[in-house]
C-alpha cells in the first residue's frame, strides 16, 4: 500500500520511567495521537518508582499503546515515515523496553530509527508552538530526574549551563509531599495545597551557591521542611498528623515559592549572562501553574522583555509527543541510529 500523504509521520515512543508512551507527530507539530499508559497505581504504595515494576508494566503495555496511538492517529505502518524512541537519560530497564520495540518495529516494517535524548525532547515540546528560536535563547528543563539550564543553538544543540549538584527540583516536591503526608505524585499535590496557603507564612532556605553559580540544590530545601515537621535532627515527633489543613497548606505554598524563587533566579541569571531574547520551560514541574505565571512575570519585565514559550500543560510531563517532535529535526537532518542502538542511563 501506498503513503497516503506528504506529510513526514514519525512514532515517536516513551519509556525512559514511569509512562508508557507512544504518539504520532506529522512534520514536528501536528500531534495525531498522543497515547500514556500511566503507573502512577502501581507505584503510589511505595511513594517512588520502582524500576523493576516500571520494566514489568512497560513490557506489558508497549504494544498495546503503540497499536492505539497508531489507530487514533488513523495510519498504518505505510504511513509512517520513521521510529523515534527515547534512549537516554532515564532508568535502564525501562529504557530498554521502548528502544527493544522500536528497534523491532524499525526491523520489521524496514523503517529508519531515531534515537531521541529524552531531556531535549523536554525542551522540544515548549516548541510545540514555534518554528523558530530567536537566539540567544536559555532553556530550564526541569522534572522529576533533572534541572539543567540550557543555551540553545537549536533543538538538537543545547549547551548545559548548569544542573542540580543533588536532588532535582521534581523530586524535592515528591519527597516534601511525602513528609507531609499529600497523595503521589507529590508535584501536583504540592501546587494543589499551596492554592489556599500563605507562601510568605515559613521562610525556607533559598540555596544560591555562590552569586555567579548556574547550578542547583534542593536537598537543603527539603531537609528543612523535614526538620520544620520533625523537630530538628528528627529528634521530635512527627507534627504532621496533628496539623491542620491550613498548617499544611502554609508550608506547601512556602516550600513552593521557595523553589520558584530559585529556578527564577537561576534562569534569569543565565538569561542575563546569555542575552537571551527568548526563555523555554519545559519538564514535569512546568505544569505547576504558580511557576508558569512567575516565569511569564519575569520575561515580561525583563528589559527588554524576553519571549517566553512553555511546553503546553499536556506535553510537560513525560508523553511521546515530544519524542516524535524533535525526531522531525533528526529525520531532516538524516541522523538516524541503527539496530545496535542501546539505552543509557546518563545521557
Ligand atoms: O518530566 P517528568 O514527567 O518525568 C521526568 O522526566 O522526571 O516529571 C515528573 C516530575 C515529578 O517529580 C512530579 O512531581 C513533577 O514532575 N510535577 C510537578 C507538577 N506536575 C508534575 N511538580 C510541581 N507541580 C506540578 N503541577
Ligand atoms: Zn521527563
Amino acid at each position: 500500500m501506498q503513503k497516503r500523504s506528504n506529510s513526514i509521520n514519525i512514532l515517536g515512543i516513551e519509556t525512559s520511567c514511569d509512562e508508557t508512551a507512544a504518539a504520532v507527530v506529522a512534520d514536528g507539530r501536528l500531534v495525531k495521537s498522543s497515547i500514556i499508559a500511566s503507573q502512577t497505581k502501581l507505584h503510589e504504595k511505595y511513594g517512588g518508582v520502582v524500576p523493576e515494576i516500571a520494566s514489568r508494566a512497560h513490557i506489558e503495555k508497549i504494544y498495546p499503546v503503540i497499536a492505539e496511538a497508531m489507530a487514533q492517529a488513523g495510519v498504518t505502518k505505510n504511513d509512517i515515515d520513521a521510529i523515534a524512541v527515547a534512549n537516554q537519560p532515564g532508568l535502564t530497564i525501562a529504557l530498554v523496553v521502548g528502544v527493544t520495540a522500536a528497534k523491532t518495529l524499525s526491523f520489521v516494517w524496514g523503517k529508519p530509527l531515531i534515537a531521541i535524548n529524552h531531556l531535549y525532547a523536554h525542551f522540544q515540546s515548549a516548541m510545540l508552538s514555534e518554528d523558530e528560536l530567536q537566539l540567544p535563547a536559555v532553556a530550564l528543563i526541569v522534572s522529576g530526574g533533572h534541572t539543567c539550564l540550557y543555551d540553545c543553538q537549536s533543538p538538537l544543540e543545547l549547551k548545559l549551563l548548569g544542573s542540580t549538584i543533588d536532588d532535582a527540583a521534581g523530586e524535592a516536591f515528591d519527597k516534601v509531599a511525602t513528609i507531609l503526608k499529600l497523595p503521589y505524585p507529590g508535584g501536583p499535590s504540592i501546587e494543589k495545597a499551596a492554592e489556599k496557603g500563605n507562601p510568605d507564612a515559613i521562610k525556607f532556605p533559598r540555596t544560591m551557591l555562590g552569586p555567579q553559580s548556574l547550578d542547583f540544590s534542593f536537598s537543603g530545601i527539603k531537609t528543612a521542611v523535614l526538620y520544620y515537621c520533625r523537630g530538628q535532627d528528627m529528634k521530635g515527633e512527627d507534627k504532621v498528623d496533628s496539623m491542620n489543613r491550613q498548617q499544611i497548606a502554609d508550608i506547601a505554598a512556602s516550600f513552593q515559592k521557595a523553589v520558584i524563587d530559585v529556578l527564577l533566579k537561576k534562569t534569569q541569571r543565565a538569561a542575563e549572562r546569555t542575552g537571551a531574547k527568548m526563555v523555554l520551560l519545559g519538564g514535569g514541574v512546568a505544569a505547576n501553574s504558580e511557576l508558569r505565571k512567575r516565569f511569564g512575570q519575569m520575561c515580561e519585565s525583563a528589559t527588554p522583555p524576553q519571549k517566553l514559550l512553555v511546553a503546553p500543560k499536556p506535553y510537560c510531563t513525560d508523553n511521546a509527543v515530544m519524542v516524535a517532535s524533535l525526531a522531525y529535526h533528526k529525520y531532516k537532518a538524516k541522523l538516524f541510529a541503527d539496530l545496535t542502538l542501546e539505552p543509557a542511563a546518563t545521557g
